[in-house]
C-alpha cells in the first residue's frame, strides 16, 4: 500500500510533499522519493529506508519549484532500492510518475516498450506507465494519461508531472485510493487524507476512471474519454489520527475493513480472468512441484492458524501430504527432512524468531524452503530459497486480520497450482475454484455491506462471560482456531476451540445452560456431523452462535444467533468465515472498553524465541 501525494501551489512545494509523505508513514513503506518542476527540468530525489533518508538526501536548500509529486513504496514488485523506488522517469526524464496499485499486465507492455527502443531502469510494474506516457505524450500530459489508462490491466492510483508542462500535475485512479484536496491557491492529491489535512479540510473523492488535471487555482475533472465531470467537494471532519485511521475508531477496525483490497492486490497478476493459478514469480516451475513428495508447515500464532487452515486444501485438492507445526515445537522434534520435502515458512513480519530458526534448520537440512511473508527485506525473505509475499500493507493492529486473510489466498493460490502442475484434479475443477478465488474480495465486499448490528448485538450480550467455546470440523475447526485467538488476545476471556467431533471426549463438561458456544458451520461436506455436534450442545442448553452460508434454513432452527456469510466453495469459506469472528472479538473487547490495537502483554512481533 503505496503513498501518494501532490502538489500545484503558489508556495514551494517541497516541504508541502515531505509533511505529506510524513503522514502517510502509517502506510508504511521501505523507499521513499520526491520529484519537483524547478528550471525547466525535474529534480528527483529519491532514497531507501524511512522518510528521514529521504528527508536527508533532499536536504536542506530551499527549492522554489511550486509544482511537485511525492511518493512512499511499499514494494509488491521489484525489491527495495533507490532504481525501484518512485518517481519513476520516461527516457527523457522531463515525466515523472508515481503509482500505488499493480499493474497485472505490466510484463506484455514492458517487452513492447523495450521492442519499441525504450529503455526501462527498473524492477517494477509501475515504471511502465510512465513510458507508455511518452509515447502519447505529444497530445499533452492529460490526454496522454487519457490514452493510456485503458491499457492497464489491474488496479491502481498514479499521478504525473511534465516539465514540459510546469504548472499541472495530472492524476487518475481505478480501485485504488486517490482523493484531491482543494486549498487556498493550492491542490493536492493524495492516497489518503492525512497528507493534506493540516491545509484544508476541503476533499474530493474520486471515482474509477476519473482523470483530474490539477492547478494551483483549481482542478478539471474529467472520464478516460476526456468527457468532463462534476465532482463534489465534502468538508472532513476527522482530526489527524482518525483520519490515520482513515476515519476508522481503531487501526484493528480498518484492517478488518481493509481485507478485500489486501486480497485484491494479493491476488493480483497471480490467477488470470479464466481462474488460473500463476505463481512463476516464486520460481517453483510446475517440475519441481510434482517432484515433491510431502509438504512441511512451520509458523506461529496467526500465521500458523493460516497455515493449518490450507493444508485441508492442498491435501483435498492437490493430494500432496501436508504436516503442519508451530514453530516453537518443530525445531526441536527433530524432523526428517529430504530434499522432496517443501517447507514453508509462514511470518507476516518476517522477523518471528522461532520461525525463523525453523525455516534455517530445514534449509540447512537439504529441504527446499518458501517463505510466505507481509514485508519485502524481511528476514524470512534470507532464510528461503523461495518467497511468495502477501500484499496486505502495513498492519499496524497487533491482532493480525488482514495479513491473516492474505496468507490463506496465497496459500490458496499455491494449492491451486500444485494441482495443476500435479493433475490432480480435472482442470474445469481448478478454473471453477480459480474463478471463485477471484470473486472472494467482492464476497467480503458483500458481507461489510450487510453491516455489524447482529455481531454487535451479540457481543453486548456475551462481552462480560467467563468462557468461550468455538467448535468446527475440518478448515472450520482451523478457522475456530483463528477466531479463538482473537477473542483471547484483545478480550481477555478464556476461550477454548475444539475439533467439534472430539467435544464429547471432554470439553463438553464446560458447558452449562446458556455457556456461549460458536461453531463455524458454513455449507460444507462435514456440515451434515456439525449438527449433530449442535445438538449435544443445545441438550446440554448452551447458546449456539453460528456462522453459516446464507441461505441455510437448517442452522437457522439450531442456532440462536447466526452470522451469514456469501456462499461460496467450501475450500474458500474460510476467507469469509473468519471475518465474523474478526468482528465479534473487537465488539467484544471495544464494549469492555479494552485497547484492541495494543491489547497487554502482546507484540506486533515476537523478535525472541
Ligand atoms: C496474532 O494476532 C498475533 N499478533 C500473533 O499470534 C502473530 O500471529 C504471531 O506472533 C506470528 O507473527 P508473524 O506472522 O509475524 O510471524
Amino acid at each position: 500500500m503505496c503513498g501518494i501525494v501532490g502538489y500545484a501551489g503558489r508556495r514551494p512545494g517541497k516541504p508541502v510533499i515531505l509533511e505529506g509523505l510524513r503522514r502517510l508513514e502509517y502506510r508504511g513503506y521501505d523507499s521513499a522519493g520526491i520529484a519537483l518542476i524547478e528550471d525547466g527540468g525535474i529534480d528527483v530525489v529519491r532514497a531507501v529506508g524511512n522518510l528521514d533518508c529521504l528527508v536527508a538526501a533532499a536536504g536542506e536548500d530551499p527549492s522554489s519549484a511550486v509544482v511537485g509529486l511525492g511518493h512512499t513504496r511499499w514494494a509488491t514488485h521489484g525489491r527495495p532500492s533507490e532504481e525501484n523506488a518512485h518517481p519513476h522517469a520516461d527516457c527523457s526524464g522531463r515525466i515523472q510518475l508515481v503509482l500505488n496499485g499493480i499493474i497485472e499486465n505490466y510484463q506484455e507492455l514492458r517487452e513492447d516498450l523495450s521492442e519499441a527502443g525504450h529503455t526501462l531502469s527498473s524492477e517494477t510494474d509501475a515504471e511502465v506507465v510512465v513510458h507508455l506516457i511518452e509515447d502519447q505524450i505529444g497530445r499533452g500530459l492529460a490526454e496522454a494519461v487519457r490514452a493510456v489508462v485503458p491499457r492497464l490491466d489491474g488496479h491502481f492510483a498514479f499521478c504525473a508531472i511534465h516539465a514540459d508542462e510546469p504548472d499541472i500535475v495530472v492524476g487518475t485512479r481505478r480501485q485504488a485510493p486517490l482523493v484531491v484536496g482543494v486549498g487556498d491557491g493550492e491542490m493536492f492529491f493524495a492516497s489518503a487524507i492525512p497528507a493534506f489535512l493540516k491545509h484544508t479540510r476541503r476533499t474530493v473523492v474520486l471515482d474509477d476512471g476519473d482523470v483530474v488535471t490539477l492547478r494551483a487555482g483549481g482542478a478539471e475533472y474529467t472520464d478516460v474519454a476526456g468527457q468532463p465531470l462534476l465532482r463534489e467537494e465534502t468538508e472532513v471532519t476527522w482530526d489527524a489520527d482518525a483520519a490515520e485511521r482513515g476515519g476508522f475508531e481503531t487501526f484493528m477496525l480498518k484492517e478488518i475493513n481493509e481485507q478485500p483490497a489486501a486480497l485484491r492486490d494479493t491476488l493480483a497478476g497471480r490467477l488470470s480472468e479464466d481462474g488460473c493459478a500463476d505463481l512463476s514469480e516464486v520460481g517453483m516451475g510446475d517440475e519441481f512441484l510434482r517432484r515433491l513428495r510431502r509438504i512441511f508447515i512451520v509458523a506461529c500464532g496467526t500465521s500458523y492458524h493460516a497455515g493449518l487452515v490450507v493444508s485441508y486444501a492442498i491435501e483435498q485438492l492437490a493430494r500432496v501430504p501436508v504436516q503442519i507445526d508451530v514453530a516453537s515445537e518443530f525445531r526441536y522434534r527433530q524432523p526428517v527432512f529430504d530434499p522432496d520435502t517443501l517447507v514453508i515458512g509462514i511470518t507476516q513480519s518476517g522477523e518471528t524468531a522461532d520461525t525463523l530458526a525453523a525455516m534455517r534448520l530445514a534449509r540447512e537440512a537439504g529441504s527446499p524452503v518458501l517463505a510466505l511473508t507481509n514485508i519485502m527485506g524481511s528476514q524470512a525473505t534470507r532464510e528461503a530459497d523461495h518467497v511468495l509475499f502477501t500484499r496486505a500493507g502495513l498492519e499496524i493492529g497487533v491482532a493480525a486480520t488482514k495479513t491473516h486473510t492474505a496468507q490463506v489466498a496465497a496459500l490458496l493460490l499455491l494449492a491451486l497450482r500444485l494441482a495443476w502442475a500435479r493433475g490432480a484434479q480435472p482442470e474445469a475443477e481448478l478454473t471453477r475454484l480459480g474463478r471463485e478465488l477471484r470473486a472472494i474480495p467482492e464476497n467480503l465486499e458483500q458481507l461489510f455491506s450487510w453491516g455489524q448490528d447482529s455481531v454487535k448485538e451479540i457481543a453486548g450480550r456475551y462481552h462480560d462471560e467467563r468462557f468461550f467455546l468455538y467448535l468446527g470440523r475440518g478448515m472450520g475447526f482451523a478457522v475456530c482456531l483463528e477466531g479463538a485467538l482473537k477473542l483471547k488476545e484483545i478480550s481477555y476471556i478464556p476461550t477454548e476451540a475444539y475439533a467439534a467431533g472430539e467435544m464429547k471426549h471432554g470439553p463438553i463438561a464446560l458447558l452449562d445452560e446458556k455457556s456461549p458456544v460458536v461453531i463455524v458451520a458454513d455449507d460444507s461436506p462435514v456440515f451434515p456431523k456439525l449438527v449433530s455436534n449442535i445438538e449435544e450442545v443445545r441438550a446440554r442448553g448452551a447458546d449456539v452462535i453460528a456462522v453459516a452460508t446464507e441461505g441455510n434454513e437448517r442452522i437457522t432452527e439450531l442456532s440462536r444467533d447466526v452470522l451469514w456469510v456469501p456462499a461460496t466453495d467450501h475450500h474458500l469459506a474460510p476467507l469469509l468465515t473468519v471475518v465474523p469472528l474478526q468482528l465479534l472479538a473487537y465488539h467484544i473487547a471495544g464494549i469492555k472498553g479494552l485497547n484492541v490495537d495494543q491489547p497487554r502483554n502482546l507484540a506486533k512481533t515476537v523478535t525472541v524465541e
